[in-house]
């Protein structure tokens, strides 16, 4: 056992878990089919403590080879993964990682408590607080009372995918390994899963999440790598505001003006960088950036253009992708 490396005694002499060390991914590589198939190439990475890592990638990149990879499911070829500073496959590391796999299994006739309480004793967690432990974590994932003690079967997909994150939360994990947990989901799922994995960063929880949705990663992660072919091409700190062209579609009360298109044009010519398009209510632009995109607002609100919509025609990781094609098509 090594329980007491776990804990360290502070200045007033009380225990406390050892400081998270992040995941530190050091060159591996993992083929498939005897060699034949290089799913991982030579992949460094790290998560750092409490970041929200996102990965993202085409088909095929690598993605969940590596998460598995993570979870001590697969070996590598060759290469390091330490968690916390130790092995993938080592006790001490299972008991710090929550999983959410990308097709969740539910024996049907479960209800969602009994489910719960067979992955809490999986676990290993102790009976005593079996119950009060998985009616936190029901409760946490807001997944009403009334819902416990009915058969999964009865659940929608939105209702499945919390139970699957209080699954993944089973035994207080620090870090939660994602993949794909919105793919397939209505709009309201994919909202769930959205506000699920803020409130758990707000916790402390270290994440991982790979998905294929670029404004879920934008809006919850603090970094993206892209991952290519087995390996990383990119990483992004989402954090550090940058100033990058923006294309923007304005819309305004025709009814309600006499301004005509052309005043349009004249007004919002000097901080566009281009006007892709103009309407009699609507016109497409590109600014510089987000101050000029403030300025070329401020002028139209002064010339007394009845604005009602200012919207973004595509995020920063959207961008990030479609540059990046740019440059593999002129490469
Ligand atoms: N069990 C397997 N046996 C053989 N090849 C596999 C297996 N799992 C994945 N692969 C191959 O490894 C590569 C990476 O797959 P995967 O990790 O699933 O990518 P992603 O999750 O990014 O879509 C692909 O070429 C895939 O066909
Ligand atoms: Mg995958």
């Amino acid at each position: 056992m090594r329980v007491l490396d776990e804990v360290t005694i502070n200045a007033n002499g009380v225990l406390e878990p050892l400081p998270s060390k992040g995941i530190v991914v050091s060159g591996i590589t993992k083929t498939y089919k005897g060699g034949k198939v290089k799913a991982l190439n030579n992949l460094s990475l790290e998560v750092l403590p409490g970041e929200a890592l996102g990965l993202v990638g085409p088909n095929g990149a690598g993605k969940t080879t590596l998460l598995s990879c993570l979870m001590g499911f697969l070996r590598t070829d060759s290469g390091s993964i330490l968690i916390d500073g130790e092995a993938p496959d080592a006790l001490l590391t299972r008991r710090i990682l929550g999983y959410l796999p990308e097709r969740l299994t539910f024996d049907r006739w479960m209800t969602g408590r009994d489910y719960m309480q067979f992955h809490h004793e999986l676990a290993g967690m102790p009976e005593s607080t079996r119950k009060a432990d998985c009616e936190a974590l029901l409760t946490k994932v807001e997944l009403p009372p009334s819902s416990w003690s009915v058969a999964v079967k009865k659940y929608s997909r939105g209702m499945l995918q919390r139970l699957g994150f209080a699954q993944a939360l089973v035994g207080n994990p620090r870090y939660l390994l994602l993949d794909e947990p919105a793919s397939g989901m209505d709009p309201t799922g994919v909202m769930v899963v959205r506000q699920l994995l803020k409130t758990l960063k707000e916790d402390g929880l270290t994440i991982l999440l790979n998905s294929h949705q670029l404004d879920q990663i934008e809006k919850v992660c603090d970094r993206v790598i892209f991952i290519k072919d087995g390996t990383v091409s990119r990483v992004e700190d989402l954090n550090e505001k940058i100033e990058q062209e923006e294309h923007l579609v304005i819309r305004w009360l025709a009814s309600a003006t006499s301004l005509s298109r052309e005043d349009f044009g004249r007004v919002a010519q000097k901080e566009c960088l281009a006007i892709t398009e103009i309407n009699s209510d609507f016109a497409r632009v590109s600014t510089a950036g987000s101050a000029a995109t403030v300025n070329l607002i401020k002028a139209l609100v002064t010339a007394n253009f009845p604005i009602s919509e200012v919207r973004p025609e595509d995020t920063r990781l959207e961008r990030l992708f479609i540059n990046s094609n740019k440059e593999e098509l002129t490469a």
